[in-house]
């Protein structure tokens, strides 16, 4: 068969259940169960687990234990523990907790932004300064979120050349790399393409991850249409879990289970023990008490209860 692409040999999946999954939780997920999740899924293998957020609780309450929750957690050689900060104050308090690598976040609309953070993109910027050299005086990782890049609840329709406008932005901060959030799941395949053709004009594709919610059912056809442009880290979240609290009807980001098992057909390396994972699935959703969202995490569960240990 003459393939006209070639996808990448290894893929990083960064596990973001911790916080995308669980921030949209209405009833309080106690400690211990976060760090059993946390630690399962470093058991698991993932180089990348972003483990917290250090934003205003009365935004996002289910947030408020962070420092506990990385207080707590049996750190892995070599994995990287994130967490979001949207200002100075979360920067101060993340450090303290000894994060490996800090997410601000903005987006590429501002009727979203106004939403989530309080503020315009252009104001969002000017809050992140500060954080980005406390980043560097630390010598820590930052990474930039940009939310509702394939569409927004608010404003509907978003011109990829506004997503690579707040690329460009993240890119002068001096982010490490640049997440393209589809907050909404609401892209498709040839949508999540322009957008990454736009981006890559002004920041490494090579430093880019798709962050694909599945509200419509299509963020593993859009991990397909990225790969295939050679994108190679993608963000999951484990069983399925989660939305955003500022984009009401948005369902959680692709499930991770389901995310290794098509970089695994694909003969694509990720470090990661899809088995574990589904086990970390079952016990999460066991715990909260909510269905399981992945189709390959409930097939294998389905598939072990006969059984069947393949
Ligand atoms: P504000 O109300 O404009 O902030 O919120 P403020 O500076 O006026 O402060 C108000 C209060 O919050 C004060 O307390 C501050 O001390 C406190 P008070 O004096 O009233 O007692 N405060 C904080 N407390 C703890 N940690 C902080 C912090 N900052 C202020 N860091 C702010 C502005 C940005 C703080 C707020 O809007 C906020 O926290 N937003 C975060 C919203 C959020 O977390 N959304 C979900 C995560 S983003 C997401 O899910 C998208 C993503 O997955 C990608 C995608 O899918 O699109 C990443
Ligand atoms: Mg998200």
């Amino acid at each position: 068969m003459n393939m006209s692409f070639s996808l990448p040999a290894s893929v990083q999946v960064v596990e973001v259940g911790p916080r995308d999954g669980l921030q949209n939780e209405p009833q309080p997920v106690p400690l211990d169960v976060k760090v059993q999740l946390i630690d399962r899924l470093s058991a698991a293998g993932f180089g990348h687990i972003e483990a917290a957020a250090f934003v205003s609780p009365k935004w996002v309450p289910q947030m408020a234990g962070s420092a506990d929750v990385l207080a707590r957690i049996r750190r892995r050689a070599g994995t990287v523990y994130s967490a979001l900060v949207p200002n100075l104050k979360g920067m101060e308090a993340a450090l303290a907790a000894g994060v490996d690598e800090v997410v601000v976040f903005s987006a590429a609309s501002e009727a979203f932004a106004q939403k989530n953070i309080n503020c315009s993109i252009a104001e969002s910027i000017e809050r992140f300064r500060p954080v980005a050299q406390a980043a560097r005086d630390a010598g820590i990782r930052l990474r930039g979120s940009i939310s509702v890049a394939l569409g927004c609840p608010y404003q509907g329709e978003v011109r990829p050349a506004a997503v690579a406008e707040v690329a460009q932005r993240m890119a002068d901060l001096g982010c490490d790399s640049i997440d393209i959030a589809d907050t909404i799941g609401v892209g498709t395949p040839g949508a999540v393409q322009a957008v990454f053709e736009a981006t890559a004009r002004v920041f490494p594709l090579s430093r880019q991850a798709g962050h694909f919610h599945d509200t419509y059912g299509q963020a593993l056809a859009n991990v397909y249409a990225a790969l295939q442009l050679g994108v190679a880290n993608f963000h999951s979240s484990v069983a399925g879990l989660g939305g955003c609290p500022y984009a009401r009807g948005a369902s959680g980001n692709v499930a991770t289970e389901d995310l290794l098992y098509l970089l695994h057909g694909l003969g694509i390396d990720t470090g990661v023990d899809l088995h574990a994972v589904v086990q970390a699935g079952d016990f999460i959703c066991r715990a909260i008490g909510r269905p399981n969202n992945s189709r390959a995490g409930r097939a294998l569960l389905a598939k072990w209860a006969q059984g069947d240990a393949a």
